[in-house]
């Protein structure tokens, strides 16, 4: 089972209708491509560090090539989980930033879990910047969903 927490059981019945909400958006964004005020140069650099980030702190774990562990969905005897992929097969685009950035800084909330907690070692701006090395190795359908997912978490905790 991908993702055994009950969010992502939830995003999964819905997953059908966002998809298609996902490519009505798409399709609606691509009229206006250049009116962002982000300078594509200034994401190059972020995704840039949040490569070497991941390398030196996350890759022994969740693979050099974001591949995961191969038997990531399957518990091992002790109930904890391997390390799932951090690419468009594993489920990190299922949960916003802000539950993101929580995760990786206070670590998993599972008790088993080797996840470790970064808060002492990576600020929140290169969490950031390692999120956003992963989003630039996602399809255009789980960056737009990752996005909803943090638009969801900011409406909740604004
Ligand atoms: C010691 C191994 C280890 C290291 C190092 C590690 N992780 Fe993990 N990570 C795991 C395991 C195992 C899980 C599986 C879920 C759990 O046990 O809670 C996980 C889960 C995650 C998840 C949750 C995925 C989801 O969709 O629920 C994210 C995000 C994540 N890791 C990011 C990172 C980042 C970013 C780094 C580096 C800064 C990192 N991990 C370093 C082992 C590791």
């Amino acid at each position: 089972m991908p993702c055994c927490c009950e969010e992502c059981l939830l995003i999964r019945q819905r997953i059908l209708v966002t998809v298609v909400v996902a490519l009505a958006l798409l399709m609606a964004a691509c009229g206006n491509g250049d009116d962002s005020s982000v300078d594509p140069a200034d994401i190059v650099t972020v995704v840039e560090e949040g490569a070497e980030l991941y390398a030196t702190y996350c890759a022994a774990c969740h693979g050099e090539n974001l591949e995961g562990h191969p038997n990531w969905m399957t518990p091992n005897a002790d109930g904890s989980y391997n390390p799932p992929p951090q690419d468009s097969t594993g489920h990190t685009w299922h949960h916003g930033d802000p539950t993101l950035v929580q995760l990786i800084s206070e670590g998993s909330p599972f008790r088993e879990s080797v996840m470790p907690a970064f808060g002492d070692t990576l600020t929140d701006e290169q969490i950031l910047a390692i999120l956003e090395f992963f989003r630039s190795n996602w399809g255009e359908q789980e960056r737009t969903f990752q996005q909803q997912a943090t638009e969801r978490d900011l409406a909740a905790n604004p």
